[in-house]
């Protein structure tokens, strides 16, 4: 039986010759139950609330401790959004204690989310969080934005040497949720606040009837934008 690609990892054939993929936007977030900084926890615990999962490659390093940093910063910011944040990477539990409480010491800044210990790799190689050719050993820069539902809404990758960007990270979920509540799209650069995209028409009739209704925020009947 040959691996199907567009099957998710755990409903391939054979799953030695088969490696796993990255979950893609759309489908279920891959269950999954695993120890972490805060006890065993399961995907399934963050279900009803959003979910920014990300991946780093190694406890003390600098690029990932800087990351660390920042998302001590948005943790308070996206929790007031209904999100929560919880870390991997391939590390012990007592690693992730120890770097959490060295931050603290050093910066000052409280690691307040959960943090996966995936020594085993199996979340990661779930997640397809390692990218082989960048490393055999850690897991790439990912994000995974989780939806209530636990439907993956977006993902994120980064390399090892580049830190990810906090503010992209918050402007996502709020894109996110606003496209949910309004069934908008959301601009380039877009911020809460500026002006949203008006779904395209899908039929001559609709495109028609843009342009009849014209006004200051339709250029054209593919490209209007309205206020929230
Ligand atoms: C870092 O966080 O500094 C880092 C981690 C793994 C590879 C390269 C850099």
């Amino acid at each position: 039986m040959k691996c199907d690609p567009r099957l998710p990892t755990k409903d391939r054939m054979d799953q030695t010759t088969c490696p796993p993929r990255i979950p893609r936007i759309g489908e279920q977030a891959p269950a999954f139950e695993a120890e972490t900084t805060h006890g065993v926890l399961r995907l399934e615990d963050f279900k009803g609330s959003w979910l920014v999962f990300f991946s780093h490659p190694a406890d003390f390093t600098p690029v990932c401790t800087t990351e660390f940093l920042a998302f001590a910063e948005i943790h308070a910011t996206l929790r007031e959004k209904g999100c929560e944040l919880l870390g991997l990477s391939i590390d012990s539990v007592f690693s992730h204690i120890a770097w959490v409480r060295r931050i603290e010491e050093v910066f000052g800044a409280k690691i307040e989310f959960p943090i996966v210990a995936d020594l085993s790799r199996k979340v990661a190689e779930l997640y397809g969080m390692l990218m082989p050719g960048e490393s055999g050993t850690e897991a790439s820069r990912s994000v995974f934005v989780i939806d209530p539902a636990q439907v993956v809404r977006a993902v994120i990758w980064y390399p090892l040497t580049t830190g990810r960007n906090m503010d992209e990270i918050v402007r996502l979920v709020d894109a996110l949720q606003t496209t949910d509540a309004h069934k908008v799209g959301t601009p380039a650069n877009w911020r809460p606040g500026d002006k949203v995209i008006v779904p395209a028409p899908r039929t001559q009739e609709a495109a028609q009837e843009r342009v009849a209704a014209g006004g200051p925020d339709c250029v054209d009947w593919f490209y209007c934008k309205r206020s929230l």
